[in-house]
């Protein structure tokens, strides 16, 4: 295990939700290798989510978008990566629903790309220790009905947009390697939460409206269920996996989290109630049933039994806690949030590179 070193980690997406936790945490393990950070900031990307390692001389920050092969080339030639771990992209269902070609530009085209840029320049040395790392989704399977998992064997299915635009991500990486035997590895992984997330999805939305006692939208009749994982037992995985994972291979990451969404919310009211001495039931008034999303996949659950075996992962902290660690967080980073809502996040960029 953790056989592989790195010089040079080129992430994607690093200013993203589970982006920034991965760059943290590589910053901050592997000292002295250079981690480049390629992010081209839209809505969902924020600098100030990495202002605890920005000046870390092993931090790099690139602007840059990955569909763009100018820039992209450049980024590839100057900082000559050995290891790729690709997280840019649009990662909203609900977007993908409203722009669904948007989802095919950035997650499909983008990662054809990118995966251009590191065959022209690995294949200079026949691909010797080099690696392609994507980090896709559980939702490339589609949608489980009331039993049963989701396996490595599983047959692709896609119902949403973002799913599919990431289903054909994954298979131009397998393309890659098959055609030109270069070295890759993808993971599927199972809906994260924690600090840092984006606030239109569920878990921070919930908190956040729940703060401000506004209603609380549950899809259709909150019987959808999500297996959820706490964004740091993900970024342990791709660790692992970028480490120790067999080339050309997939894993499943999940939590074994399976949760209705009406579960979740409920019990983020009743956890929320508790931090703030409400009496019981207060917040759970607000819940507000509204239209179901179109397409709406009925339940994921994934089978992690193989990165548990081959790489010893499992994860380490369960729902209750990791919800309670994520409420704490949002509370006490009250301005992130303000920041966020209120778009001053974009001007962090500006002040700093003196650019729109
Ligand atoms: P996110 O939306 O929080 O972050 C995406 C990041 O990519 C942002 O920083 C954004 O600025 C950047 N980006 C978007 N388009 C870009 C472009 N064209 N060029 C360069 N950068 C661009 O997403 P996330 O939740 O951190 O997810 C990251 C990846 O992991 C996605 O591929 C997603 O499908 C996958 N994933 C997410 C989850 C989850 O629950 N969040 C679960 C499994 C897999
Ligand atoms: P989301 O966080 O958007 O992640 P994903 O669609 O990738 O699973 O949504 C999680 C679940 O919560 C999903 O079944 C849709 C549902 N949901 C709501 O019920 N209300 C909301 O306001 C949101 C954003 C999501």
């Amino acid at each position: 295990m953790n056989s592989r070193r790195y010089n040079t980690i080129l992430i994607t997406g690093g200013a993203g939700f589970i982006g920034n936790h991965l760059t943290r945490h590589l910053v901050i393990k592997y000292p002295d290798s250079k981690i480049v950070n390629l992010d081209k900031l839209t809505y969902a990307g924020n600098l100030e989510n990495l202002l605890d390692v920005e000046d870390r001389s092993n931090y790099h920050f690139e602007r840059v978008c990955i569909t763009d092969e100018v820039e992209t080339q450049r980024v590839f030639q100057q900082h000559r990566p050995d290891l790729v771990i690709h997280l840019a992209a649009e990662s909203h269902v609900d977007r993908s629903i409203v722009s669904p070609l948007e989802f095919v530009h950035t997650n499909t085209v983008g990662t054809a790309n990118l995966l251009n840029q590191a065959k022209k320049l690995w294949q200079e040395d026949g691909f010797q220790d080099e690696l392609f790392y994507h980090v896709s989704t559980d939702e490339v399977y589609g949608s489980l009905g009331p039993s049963g998992y989701l396996y490595e064997a599983t047959k692709y299915d896609p119902r949403s947009p973002y799913s599919a635009s990431n289903a054909a991500a994954d298979h131009l990486v397998m393309a890659y390697y098959h055609t030109f035997q270069m070295p890759v590895i993808i993971s599927n992984c199972s809906n994260n939460y924690g600090p840092y997330q984006f606030p239109e999805k569920l878990i921070p939305l919930i908190i956040n409206n729940i703060r401000h006692q506004r209603p609380l939208p549950v899809y259709g009749d909150g019987s959808n269920v999500r297996d959820w994982l706490y964004v740091t037992d993900h970024v342990e995985a791709i660790d692992l996996a970028v480490h120790g994972g067999v080339i050309g291979e997939t894993y499943n990451i999940g939590g074994h989290n399976e949760h209705k969404n009406l579960t979740i919310v409920e019990t983020l009211c009743d956890q929320i109630d508790v931090k703030l001495n409400n009496p019981v039931g207060t917040s759970r008034k607000l819940i507000t049933f509204v239209k179901d999303r179109l397409g709406h996949d009925q339940r994921y659950a994934i089978d992690a039994a193989k990165i548990n075996s081959e790489l010893g992962w499992s994860p380490s902290i369960n729902l209750r806690e990791g919800l309670s660690l994520t409420i704490d967080w949002y509370f006490e980073n009250a301005t992130w949030l303000q920041n966020i809502t209120s778009g001053a996040y974009k001007e962090y960029y500006r002040k700093m590179y003196k650019v729109e």
